[in-house]
């Protein structure tokens, strides 16, 4: 079965028959060794079009070819991002059944991340899926599955894997600089704009399209057109949103890359009134050896952005945009910060991530943030929204699935 699977979908995006494997020397005669890996777009908002222009920096590597969207206007502006005569398409599926495109840049609202890479993967594609991975637990271990019984390369966009700030971060936890990591403490802090109550489309929509996979349905609202984040029916919010990135790398450092076994969390409304999904919450987390928690705030900058501390009995690391700080232990008054020992500045490109997958579609190796890191990083903060809900605490059971306890 798994091999039918993968020859079928091989054959669909090689369009070669009577080959099985797909390796790195089929693959350097599929496109010819020179010739550049042929691409589509499937979402081309906001990140869709930041992620092209990475691709972008590339060009001699990867060309667009195929344009999806359901919005007319970020059709029109990817098409110019693309090679000229690029085809285009309200219609994923039919992007999919484009034999020329090797690999696709999967950049839709979260509603609709497994279908499109299930799809993907089934067609022969390689992809790059953006986070989080999943809209729940339990579709993503469906989606590993998936992707698994294929050979196809999929890299999840969590560009800290590939990042220099993030690796070499990483480096001195493993080399034990922190010693025992007791506390983790990730944050997001932004002073956003209530949502508009009016806001008009500047072109085509197809609505019905956009709401796709999505439970519930609704006439065509604008608001959850360009504000789908502040609602549940599309993603698990901000708590996922960018969860999924601080998480991760907690622990990636400090848990072999696995989830969390419990959590619970508080939450409220007091910015994006109208939505359903918290704008300002704390979520406490329990590892085996250590506690993390994840706070975020939309009302207030203090601090702007996003923050990682890793608290030692040697020593804490501060990681962020500016790259990172290791301060020693102990804290003694009057030098609060003490020096720092070991200093990183460097923000979080995407290029490098953009990069690896390039490289991976290639050599056929496994990339940075591969579907399981992808699983595993957003499993804590839809844990964190299943306790938020059912106001219990939420536990991680071995085979998967959650409990409230
Ligand atoms: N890695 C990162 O740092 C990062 C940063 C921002 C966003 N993201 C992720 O990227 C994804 C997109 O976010 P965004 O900010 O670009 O949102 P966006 O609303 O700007 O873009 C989403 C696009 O998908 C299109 N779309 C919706 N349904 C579609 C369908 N069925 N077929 C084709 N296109 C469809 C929409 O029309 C829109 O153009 C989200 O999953 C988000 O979490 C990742």
């Amino acid at each position: 079965m798994t091999e039918k699977i993968h020859r079928r979908g091989f054959l669909a995006g090689a369009g070669l028959a009577g080959t099985s494997l797909f390796t790195a020397h089929s693959y350097a005669r599929i496109v010819g060794a020179n010739e550049r890996i042929q691409l589509g777009i499937i979402g081309a908002g906001g990140r869709g079009r930041s992620v092209m222009s990475s691709f972008g920096r590339f060009k001699d590597q990867c060309e667009f070819i195929h344009v999806c969207d359901v919005y007319e206007p970020n059709i029109n502006a990817a098409l110019k991002m693309s090679r000229t005569g690029a085809k285009t398409t309200m219609d994923y599926k039919e992007l999919l059944a484009d034999k020329d495109v090797v690999a696709i840049l999967n950049a839709t609202p979260d509603h609709w991340h497994a279908n499109v890479l299930l799809d993907a993967v089934a067609a022969g594609k390689d992809a790059y899926t953006e986070k989080p991975f999943s809209y729940s637990i339990e579709q993503g271990t469906k989606m590993v599955k998936g992707v698994r019984a294929t050979k196809q390369i999929v890299q999840v966009g969590m560009q800290r894997r590939s990042s220099e700030a993030v690796r070499g971060a990483k480096k001195l936890v493993d080399d034990g600089v922190l010693g025992e990591v007791v506390m983790a403490r990730a944050q997001w802090f932004w002073n956003r704009k209530p949502m508009p109550q009016k806001l008009s489309l500047e072109g085509k929509l197809d609505w019905e399209r956009f709401q796709g996979p999505a439970k519930k349905r609704y006439s065509l609202d604008e608001r959850r057109f360009f504000h789908w984040r502040n609602f549940s029916d599309y993603n698990g919010g901000h708590m996922t949103d960018q969860g999924t990135h601080l998480m991760d790398v907690i622990q990636w450092f400090c848990n072999d890359g696995k989830p969390a076994r419990s959590a619970v969390c508080q939450g409220a409304i007091y910015v994006h009134k109208g939505g359903d999904v918290p704008d300002t919450f704390s979520a406490v987390f329990e590892y085996p050896s250590f506690l993390a928690t994840w706070t975020l705030c939309y009302g207030n900058s203090y601090e702007d952005s996003w923050k990682i501390f890793l608290q030692g009995k040697q020593a804490t690391m501060v990681i962020d945009d500016d790259g990172y700080r290791v301060y020693p232990e102990p804290w003694k008054r009057p030098d609060i910060p003490p020096k720092p020992i070991h200093e990183y500045k460097g923000g979080i490109p995407t290029e490098p991530h953009v990069k690896n997958f390039l490289d991976c579609i290639k050599s056929r190796q496994e990339p940075n943030a591969p579907v399981e890191v992808g699983h595993n990083a957003v499993s804590a903060p839809h844990l964190a929204n299943v306790a938020l809900r059912t106001q219990r605490r939420a536990v991680l059971n071995d085979d998967g699935t959650v409990a409230r306890v």
